[in-house]
């Protein structure tokens, strides 16, 4: 199976009524945690970078980690770039070997928004890429936003003028960690669904409850990102390893930790997703 285009991997999802986890990556060890449990759960995933991400190791590095892991996986692997943050570093990750890209003109005025997008739908193709109209709230990288959510009309004619291959709303969902549990719009949802035949993606789904999560699925969410919940779940396995032994200097046996948490994480939150068992 291997690595496989992500536009594969999402139309199936909406066909069979279910989502892919599209699980953010820092390092090695994270690769390697996402792909084996995706494989203990028989099931497709999409590894995604951030433009911060690519900052601190270039696209070139994470293409060919996880094509090389990738090759010797029985489940479809998936790279993509999120909230691609200019035109330049899409080509780059195009070049690099990603199989789908992001662009996010979210913070631009509608129509530079819909002409940066279709620039880069034109550019990639027939790489597929996913685009976002109205703001996901929070803090992801250098982007940072209110919470702007998608006026479905707009969201129907930005599909159409861009030619995007998924289309991330803002329906209330929020990067970074919640101060309170969010509330989220699923009548609009619902209504962006009706108007917007593309795989419809979840942005901003740590800290999201796994019933609410299941519930947008049901409504039409056809990929679920985690970044936050990841970083986290890494960070605290390493600090209590560190903790539990002091005089470990080998970073394969501490980092090993972080693996082993967020492997279990991962293979949680693809059962939310119900792609196990669908590889
Ligand atoms: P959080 O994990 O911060 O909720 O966001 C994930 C995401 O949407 C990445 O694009």
């Amino acid at each position: 199976m291997s690595f496989t285009d992500t536009r594969e991997i999402l139309l199936k999802a909406q066909a069979g009524g279910y989502a892919v986890g599209a699980f953010n990556v820092e390092n090695l060890e994270m690769i390697q945690a996402v792909i084996s449990a995706a494989e203990k759960e028989n099931s497709p995933v999409i590894i995604q970078t951030t433009p911060g991400t690519l900052k601190y190791a270039p696209p070139e590095a994470f293409a060919g980690g996880v094509r090389a892991l990738a090759a010797g996986a029985a489940v479809p692997v998936a790279l993509h770039l999120d909230h691609g943050n200019s035109y330049e570093l899409t080509e780059r990750c195009r070049n690099a070997g990603y199989s789908s890209l992001m662009i996010d003109g979210s913070l631009l005025p509608f129509e530079e928004n819909v002409a940066l997008s279709a620039s880069v739908v034109k550019a990639s193709s027939p790489l597929p890429v996913e685009a976002e109209l109205g703001t996901v709230g929070g803090k992801e990288d250098t982007h940072s936003a209110e919470i702007l959510y998608t006026d479905p009309a707009l969201a129907e004619e930005f599909a159409a003028r861009t030619g995007i291959s998924s289309f991330a709303p803002a329906i209330g969902t929020s990067h970074g960690v919640y101060k309170a549990e969010p509330k989220l719009n699923l009548a609009l949802l619902d209504e962006i669904r009706s108007r917007v035949s593309v795989p419809l993606v979840l942005h901003g789904t740590s800290g999201v409850p796994d019933e609410t999560v299941r519930e947008c699925i049901a409504r039409g969410i056809c990929k679920v990102n985690y970044a936050t919940e990841l970083r986290i779940t890494f960070s605290a396995a390493v600090r209590r390893a560190l903790s539990e032994m002091p005089d470990a200097f080998d970073p394969k046996k501490y980092l090993g930790e972080g693996r082993k948490a967020v492997e279990e994480k991962v293979a949680h939150l693809i059962r939310v997703c119900g792609s196990d068992g669908k590889a």
